[in-house]
C-alpha cells in the first residue's frame, strides 16, 4: 500500500425521504442562499419549487440565479458571483448537474475572496492556486456523472479562448449534499449515457495507471464499474425507475470521493486531460460523451504500446470472467468486451460525429499539453504521451463508426 490522506467532509443525505433532514440541516450555513440552476429543465420539472419551499420553511431566503450552461462559462459564473455579493448571501446551493455544481463552487470562491473573474484562477492561468477560501456550498445533484457533490473540483469553460480547465481546492468540497434519485427520472437518455461513461472514467483512470498496491481500491473500483455496466442497460428499458436511478447516482458519488484510489500510487488523469481539451474546442461536447469516444482508441493505443496490460487483463477477468494464459490476449478481450458494451449503450462514435474534425486535432493536443503537461512538452500515460501520440489516438477514434439508433 502507498501512503495516503483522505478527507471526505461532505454530509450526505440519500433518498427522497431525507428531504426534511437535509433542509433542516441547512440553517447551519446561514439564512440567505444563492440558489444556482442551469438552463431550465430543473424549473420545468418542478424541482426548483420544491427546493424553494423547503428553504423558506426552514427560514432561509433563496436568491435565484438561473442560466448556467452545460460546460459552465466563466463569464456566467462571474455574473452569478456579482449577484451573490450584492445580495450578501451566506452560502450557495447548487441544484443541477456537474456544470451547476462546479459553477457554484467557483461562485462561492469569488464571493468569499471578493473577486470578479474566475478564469485566471484555473489551471494554466496566472493566478492558479491563489484563491483563499469559499462560502459553504451545498449540492443537490440532478445527474449521475461527475461526483462534484463530494469533490474539490470545479471545471470551468471559456469559449472565447476555446479553453476548459479546473480550479480545485479542499475548501470547495461541498459541506452537505442531498442525493435524491426522484430528481433523476427526468434525465434524457443521452445525458444518462454520458453520465455513466463519466462515472466509469473516474474509476478507470487510476485503476489503469496507478499500479496494483491496493487490493481494496481495485475491488472497490470494480464494484463501481460493475454497478454501472449492469445498471445503464436496465435504465435504457426503464428510465423512470427510481431504484435504478439511485444505483447509478450512488455509484457516481462513490467513484470520485478518494476511496477509489486510496493506497495506489498517484497517476495522471490522462483521459480527462484529453477530454477537457476536446470540450474546450467544442463547448457543446458533453464531458461523458467525449470520454466515451476516447475509450476504445485510448485503450487500444495503450495495448499497442504494451502499457497497462496487466491492469486491463485483470479487468478482463474481474468484469467479464476471461482469464486465459496470455495476458496480452486477456487485455485485448477487456477492450473488445467493453467496446461491445459501449456499442450496446449508444456510446460508440467518432470525434467528427461531435463536430471535432481531424484538422483540429493538432490544436487540441497542443492545448491539452499546455494546460496539463506541467511545463513539459508531453502528457503521460504509463510513459510519455507526445503530441503525435495524442493526435494518433484522436485519429483512431475516426474508425469508430456508430450504428444508427432505432427510434
Ligand atoms: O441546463 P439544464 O436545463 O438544467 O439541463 C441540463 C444540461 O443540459 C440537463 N439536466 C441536468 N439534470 C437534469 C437535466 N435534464 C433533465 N432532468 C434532470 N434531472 O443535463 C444537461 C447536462 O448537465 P451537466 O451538468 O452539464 O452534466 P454533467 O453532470 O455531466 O456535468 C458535466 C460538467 O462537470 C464537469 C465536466 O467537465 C462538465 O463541465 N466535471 C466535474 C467534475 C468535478 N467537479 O469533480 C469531475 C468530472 O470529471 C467532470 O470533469
Ligand atoms: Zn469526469
Amino acid at each position: 500500500m502507498n501512503p495516503f490522506e483522505l478527507h471526505i467532509p461532505t454530509q450526505l443525505f440519500f433518498g427522497k425521504e431525507k428531504a426534511d433532514a437535509f433542509f433542516e440541516h441547512l440553517p447551519a450555513y446561514g439564512s440567505k442562499a444563492l440558489v444556482v440552476i442551469g438552463g431550465g429543465s430543473i424549473k420545468k420539472m418542478g424541482y426548483l419549487n420544491q427546493v424553494e419551499e423547503h428553504l423558506e420553511k426552514n427560514g432561509i431566503e433563496p436568491v435565484l440565479f438561473e442560466g448556467i450552461e452545460a460546460n459552465p462559462h466563466s463569464k456566467t459564473i462571474n455574473k452569478a458571483a456579482e449577484m451573490g455579493k450584492k445580495e450578501s448571501v451566506d452560502f450557495v446551493l447548487a441544484l443541477g448537474g456537474g456544470s451547476v455544481m462546479d459553477a457554484s463552487k467557483a461562485i462561492a470562491g469569488l464571493i468569499h475572496d471578493d473577486l470578479d473573474d474566475i478564469w485566471p484562477y484555473t489551471v494554466g492561468g496566472p493566478k492558479y492556486r491563489e484563491m483563499k477560501g469559499a462560502l459553504p456550498v451545498v449540492c443537490i445533484p440532478t445527474t449521475a456523472a461527475t461526483a462534484s457533490e463530494v469533490t474539490a473540483h470545479a471545471v470551468i469553460s471559456n469559449p472565447e479562448v476555446k479553453g476548459k480547465s479546473p480550479v480545485s481546492y479542499p475548501f470547495m468540497k461541498p459541506s452537505a449534499s442531498w442525493l435524491n434519485p426522484a430528481f433523476h427520472t427526468s434525465l434524457p437518455k443521452t445525458t444518462t449515457r454520458d453520465g455513466a461513461s463519466d462515472i466509469l472514467s473516474h474509476v478507470f483512470e487510476n485503476y489503469l495507471l496507478g499500479g496494483n498496491e491496493s487490493d481494496l481500491a481495485d475491488r472497490y473500483s470494480e464494484g463501481v464499474m460493475e454497478t454501472v455496466l449492469d445498471t445503464l442497460p436496465k435504465l435504457e428499458l426503464d428510465p423512470e425507475k427510481e431504484h435504478l436511478r439511485g444505483q447509478l447516482l450512488w455509484a457516481s458519488t462513490m467513484a470520485l470521493n478518494g476511496m477509489q484510489i486510496a493506497g495506489r500510487k498517484a497517476a495522471p488523469f490522462t483521459l480527462h486531460n484529453l477530454e477537457h481539451a476536446l470540450s474546450g474546442q467544442n463547448p457543446d461536447l458533453a464531458h461523458g460523451r467525449g470520454l466515451a469516444i476516447l475509450y476504445p482508441a485510448y485503450f487500444r493505443w495503450l495495448h499497442k504500446n504494451d502499457r497497462a496490460i496487466d491492469r486491463m487483463a485483470l479487468l478482463s477477468k474481474r468484469l467479464f470472467g476471461i482469464s486465459g494464459e496470455d495476458q496480452t490476449e486477456n487485455a485485448l478481450s477487456f477492450i473488445t468486451h467493453f467496446e461491445g458494451w459501449l456499442k450496446q449503450n449508444h456510446l460508440y462514435e467518432r470525434l467528427s460525429d461531435q463536430d471535432i474534425f481531424p484538422e483540429e486535432f493538432g490544436d487540441v493536443a497542443d492545448y491539452a499539453i499546455k494546460i496539463y503537461g506541467g511545463g513539459k512538452d508531453q502528457l503521460s500515460a504509463a510513459g510519455p504521451l507526445t503530441r503525435d501520440n495524442i493526435i494518433e489516438i484522436f485519429e483512431m477514434t475516426e474508425q469508430q463508426k456508430p450504428e444508427p439508433e432505432m427510434a
